[in-house]
């Protein structure tokens, strides 16, 4: 079935205004690929470029080794699930479902047959003769799920599809979307959402975009790798601060000395910090800045070192964690029940194998992981 491929793909909708800027990217038969990134950044236009709805301004599209970069999008094999639903409402679910195969002039009993497939694993048996207006919004998108797979594409195309259901909903579609896409072998899927929760559950691979923080980068690919190295080896500080939650603590500071297995860097209060990444394209007093995602963080009794005092402004209980803030835009996921006075001073573990290191232009230096220290550190 189908593998997708981008061969520098951009798009302009003005002379000024490239919102999708040299895309390079392979989608395979059975991968299940997220495109995320903040709103605005493009990825509803490159979706719309895949699916033929949008004309690609420069670069190539193919779909099966096919070149489909201008082919029309009723050729190209795709099925699109939009965050409206686009459902017509006129229409009882079942007509909905098996509208684009009566189109395409199936046999009406075969219809019958198709939806009655769709239905059942979507459970939407028992809605088939209701309309829209009668219908929730998680079964809305029921329909318009039912309504694409029912086609058995190749490609599954989405478009925050649960951008409008409310959280409970959201978290039973979310699984009901990734079981969807294992029962459909082979079924190429690229989803768009904005949540990075989405990203990292459904993903085998993600695709984060660049937002327009910076004119150059605007649309263009910040990342693409598992969730895991995602979370694990950002390669720049947009990458680091956008995938997790809550977010990646950021520390200004400087380069006091690179050694084989760490960087050492001071603070501008004065505390130094050992951090293991390959800091060979570093230099003394270079400005950078640590990282640290605010669930490897721990408590220290004791001064030791890569530990830091703050002064303690805002605990938040989680039941099972307990999100501490500091001065500064400061945080720290502690797990379990933790009781602290406003204002108190708290000593915190900072693990060198823990923390990323930002260069000047915000390039992340190669983390020296060891996984055995790196998971015993942050599995207490
Ligand atoms: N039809 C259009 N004409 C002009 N600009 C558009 C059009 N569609 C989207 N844009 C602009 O392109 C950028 C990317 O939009 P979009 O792909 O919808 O982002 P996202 O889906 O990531 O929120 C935005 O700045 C948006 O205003
Ligand atoms: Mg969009």
């Amino acid at each position: 079935m189908a593998t997708i491929r981008l061969e520098s793909v951009y798009k302009a909708y003005s002379a000024k205004q490239i919102v999708v800027n040299n895309i390079n990217l392979t989608i395979d038969k059975g991968e299940f690929c997220v495109i995320v990134g903040p709103s605005g950044c493009g990825k509803s236009t490159l979706l719309r470029m895949i699916a033929g709805l949008e004309e690609i301004s420069a670069g190539e599209l193919y779909i099966d080794d096919k070149r489909m970069t201008e082919t029309a999008s009723s050729e190209r094999g795709i099925a699109m699930v939009f965050q409206n639903y686009a459902l017509y409402p006129h229409m009882t679910v079942e007509e909905n479902m098996g509208f684009a195969l009566k189109m395409a002039k199936m046999p009406t009993d075969e219809v019958k047959r198709y939806v009655a497939a769709a239905a059942k694993s979507l459970q939407l048996e028992d809605l088939l003769l209701r309309r829209p207006a009668a219908l929730s919004g998680g079964q809305r998108q029921r329909v318009a799920i039912g309504r694409a797979i029912v086609r058995k594409p190749g490609v599954f195309l989405f478009d925050e599809p649960l951008s409008n259901l409310d959280a409970g909903l959201r978290a039973q579609m979310r699984l009901e979307i990734g079981r969807l896409h294992r029962e459909f072998e082979n079924v190429a899927t690229v989803y768009v959402t904005h949540d990075q929760v989405e990203a990292m559950t459904l993903a085998d691979k993600i695709v984060l975009l660049n937002s327009g923080e910076s004119v150059n980068k605007y649309g263009s690919v910040a990342q693409i790798g598992t969730p895991l190295e995602l979370y694990e080896s950002p390669r720049n500080k947009f990458t680091a601060s956008f995938i997790g939650s809550p977010r990646m603590n950021f520390l200004p500071a400087k380069v006091v000395s690179v050694h084989a297995d760490h960087v050492e860097v001071k603070l501008p209060g004065g505390e130094t910090l050992a951090v293991n990444v390959n800091g060979e394209r570093l230099t003394c007093a270079e400005d950078v800045t640590v990282g640290i995602r605010p669930e490897h963080i721990s408590l220290q009794k004791e001064d030791g070192p890569n530990s830091l005092v703050r002064s303690v402004h805002f605990v938040e209980q989680l039941g099972d964690a307990t999100c501490l803030y500091f001065e500064g835009d400061f945080t720290a996921k502690l797990n379990g029940y933790h009781q602290y006075a406003y204002y108190s001073e708290i000593r915190l573990h900072l693990p060198a194998e823990c923390c990323h290191l930002f260069d000047s232009s915000d390039q992340a230096c190669p983390r020296l992981l060891n996984a055995t220290a790196h998971m015993e550190t942050t599995a207490h």
